[in-house]
C-alpha cells in the first residue's frame, strides 16, 4: 500500500516501525487502530471471488485459523522489525518452537542445538523429537568448536538461542549460521530475550528469526504469543503446518500485541540501560556469587555481545552465595517484583529457574546444565533503576 510504504520504507529506523509497520492493510472504515476481527469465517458474494482468495490469487482471508486480519497486522509488524520476507504466529512461543521443529523435520534427520536453551523447548529436543526419529545433540552453549564439529557430522536444523534463558550465555550468530549452512542445515534462532530492537539473526545468517511474544513484545504479562519470521517458502511451510494443526493466534491477543508493541523501543531502551545498571551494582554485592549479563565487560562472551547486539536486553540473572536458601529468603522480601514465572514485562519480575525457565526439568536436570540452585533471574521492568536498586539492596540485606 502507498501509506504504508511512505511510513515503512527502507531508511525508517526500528523506533518508527514499532509505531507504524504493519497496520495500513488491516485498518477499516477510517479509523486509525487495527480492528479486532472477530469472526471465524469470511463471506464472498460469488464462488469466483472465494476461490481467489482462498487460492491465493487475491487478498483477503477465507477461515480464521489460517488468517485472520488482526493477527496479519502483528505478524506484518514483527516482520518489518526483524526485516524478514515473511511471518506467521501461533498462540504461544511454545507453539512457534514446535510447529517450526515439526514442520521443518522428518524422520531420520538431525538437529544439532544448544544445552542451555529454553527448558520447555529443550524437552521438545529430548522427549518429542526422539520419538518421531529425529536425532537431536546438544551442545555445550559457548563451545563454538564443539557446535561445528557437530554441525560436521551431518545436520538437517542447527537451533539457536541467543542470549540465553537463565544463564544469559551468547553464541555467536555469524560464525555458526555459517557452519550451519556448510553443513546443509536450516538455521534457525530464538531471539526471545533480545528483542528486535537489540538484534536480528536474519541479518547476521539465520534462516528464520523466532519469539516468544508473550515476552517482551507483549510487554504487559497480560497475553501469549508466537511469531517466526524469514523466507516466503520456509515461513510458508511453517504457517502451513500451524494452519492445519490449529496452534493459531487469538484476534484479541494480536490486538493486545500491537499496541504494545507501539512502545517496544521505549520499554527497551530503558530496559536495557535499567539492566546494566543493575548487573554492574550487583557485581559489587558481597552476598551475590556471581552475575549473568551479556552488557558486562566480565561477561565471558561480552564482545560477541558487542559485535551482534545494540542493546543487551532487560534480563539478568545472579547467583545467590547461599545456594536455594538464600533464594527463599531473598525473593520474598523485594518489593518491586512479582515473583513470577515471567519476563519482559513493564513491572520487574524475578524467580529461581526451578520455577521459571527450567520448570520443567528436574534438579538433576538443571544441574547437568550448569544451572546453579541459588541463581535468580532478574526481568527489568520500567521502573526507576535507582528504586529497583535500593530494593534489591533492602533484600540482600535482611536475608
Ligand atoms: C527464550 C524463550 N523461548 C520460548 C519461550 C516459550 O514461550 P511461551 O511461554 O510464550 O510459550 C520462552 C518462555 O519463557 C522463552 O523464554
Amino acid at each position: 500500500m502507498v501509506e504504508e510504504n511512505r511510513r515503512t520504507s527502507a531508511g525508517v529506523s526500528p523506533d518508527t516501525l514499532s509505531v507504524w509497520a504493519g497496520e495500513d492493510a488491516s485498518l477499516v472504515q477510517g479509523a486509525t487502530q487495527v480492528p479486532v476481527v472477530y469472526s471465524a469465517a469470511y463471506g464472498y458474494p460469488d464462488v469466483d471471488a472465494w476461490l481467489d482468495v482462498a487460492l491465493g490469487r487475491a487478498p483477503g482471508h477465507v477461515y480464521s485459523r489460517n488468517t485472520n486480519p488482526t493477527v496479519h497486522a502483528f505478524e506484518e509488524k514483527v516482520r518489518a522489525l526483524e526485516g524478514a520476507a515473511a511471518a506467521t504466529s501461533f498462540s504461544t512461543g511454545m507453539a512457534a518452537v514446535s510447529g517450526t521443529l515439526f514442520a521443518l523435520l522428518f524422520p531420520g534427520d538431525r538437529v544439532v542445538s544448544l544445552k542451555d536453551t529454553y527448558g520447555g523447548t529443550n524437552v521438545v529436543f529430548t522427549e518429542f523429537l526422539p520419538r518421531f526419529g529425529v536425532e537431536v545433540e546438544l551442545c555445550e552453549t559457548t563451545d563454538h568448536e564443539g557446535i561445528e564439529a557437530a554441525l560436521a557430522d551431518g545436520c538437517s536444523l542447527l537451533y539457536l538461542e541467543t542470549p540465553t534463558n537463565p544463564t544469559l550465555k551468547v553464541v555467536d550468530i555469524v560464525r555458526l549460521a555459517a557452519a550451519g549452512h556448510a553443513a546443509g542445515a536450516i538455521v534457525v534462532a530464538d531471539n526471545t530475550f533480545a528483542t528486535p530492537l537489540n538484534q536480528n539473526p536474519l541479518a547476521l545468517g539465520t534462516d528464520l528469526v523466532l519469539h516468544s511474544a508473550t515476552k517482551f513484545l507483549g510487554g504487559h504479562a497480560d497475553v501469549l504469543g508466537g511469531v517466526v519470521c524469514g523466507s516466503t517458502e520456509l515461513v510458508g511451510r511453517i504457517y502451513h503446518f500451524r494452519e492445519i494443526t490449529g496452534a493459531s493466534l487469538d484476534p484479541m491477543a494480536a490486538y493486545l500485541l500491537i499496541r504494545s508493541m507501539k512502545t517496544l523501543h521505549l520499554r527497551v531502551a530503558r530496559q536495557n540501560e535499567s539492566a546494566l545498571r543493575i548487573a554492574e551494582w550487583l557485581e559489587a554485592q558481597p552476598a551475590v556469587s556471581v552475575v549473568n549479563y551479556p552488557g558486562l565487560e566480565s561477561h565471558p562472551q561480552h564482545d560477541v555481545a558487542v559485535r551482534q547486539m545494540r542493546g543487551f536486553g532487560g534480563v539478568l540473572s545472579f547467583g545467590l552465595e547461599g545456594g536455594f536458601e538464600a533464594v527463599r529468603r531473598v525473593l520474598p522480601r523485594l518489593r518491586l517484583a512479582h515473583r513470577a514465572a515471567n519476563l519482559g514485562a513493564v513491572e520487574t519480575v524475578a524467580g529461581p529457574p526451578a520455577t521459571t525457565s527450567h520448570v520443567e526439568c528436574t534438579a538433576e536436570e538443571r544441574a547437568a546444565m550448569g544451572i546453579p540452585e541459588g541463581l535468580i533471574r532478574y526481568s527489568v521492568g520500567i521502573e526507576d533503576a535507582g528504586d529497583l536498586i535500593a530494593d534489591l539492596g533492602r533484600a540482600l540485606e535482611d536475608a
